[in-house]
């Protein structure tokens, strides 16, 4: 049993747990094709967004395969301006009192809440917490090769650009290319 404690608080966010009454405004990102361009679906309609924060509210961060969502907010300013996610991939070091663990990270941001580093600050959160709390040893992050914005936060966080796989990916319409960034935690 791995317990995510939320919240995480950054100096100018609150990472928490979802709660339904996010729904509404999830859906106000999450509809829109500029937010789906880059990322491996479509818009979400209203019903798959109802899905996706059901799942939230309760999802186990127990075994490899479950994730760890975060809903961000402003501090002083309920609501909902973006999300985090963490992945505890299958791999790493199962065995031994102490298992290290291998992940990946994602974002999504509300389009008013970009351009002001929010994700940035929320990714670093959700990385330390992952390396110097959870025990992950490895960190990656896979993102369409175009989407120099996520790239951004990548190299801002201090992650490590491992490579491109070059058209592994076919994407709305088009071939394209992965990239693939990762911090490794020394031993
Ligand atoms: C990827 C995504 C989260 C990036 O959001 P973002 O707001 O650009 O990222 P950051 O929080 O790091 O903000 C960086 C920008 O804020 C600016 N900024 C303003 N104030 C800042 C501050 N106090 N601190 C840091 N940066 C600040 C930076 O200069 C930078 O601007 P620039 O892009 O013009 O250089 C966003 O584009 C998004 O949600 N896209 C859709 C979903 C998606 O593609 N997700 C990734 C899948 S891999």
């Amino acid at each position: 049993m791995v317990e995510i404690p939320y919240p995480l608080a950054t100096e100018r966010l609150l990472l928490r747990r979802f709660t339904t009454a996010d729904l509404d405004a999830y859906y106000e990102y999450q509809r829109l094709p500029e937010t789906a361009r880059y990322l491996y679906g479509d818009a979400r309609s209203y019903a798959q967004c109802m899905a996706r924060i059901a799942r939230y509210v309760e999802e186990p961060f127990d075994e490899p395969g479950h994730w760890a969502t975060f809903a961000v907010e402003l501090h002083g300013q309920p609501g909902l301006i973006g999300e985090m996610a963490l992945k505890w991939n299958e791999g790493g070091k199962p065995e031994g009192p102490q298992p290290q663990r291998f992940g990946e990270i994602g974002w999504t941001m509300a389009p008013a809440a970009q351009g002001k580093g929010y994700a940035t600050e929320a990714a670093r959160a959700v990385l330390e917490l992952a390396l110097d709390q959870l025990d992950f040893y490895r960190v990656e992050a896979r993102l369409d090769a175009r989407n120099a914005a996520s790239a951004g936060i990548c190299e801002r966080l201090g992650m490590q650009r491992e490579g491109v796989l070059r058209n592994n990916m076919y994407l709305k319409g088009e071939w394209t290319s992965e990239a693939v960034y990762a911090v490794v935690r020394s031993a």
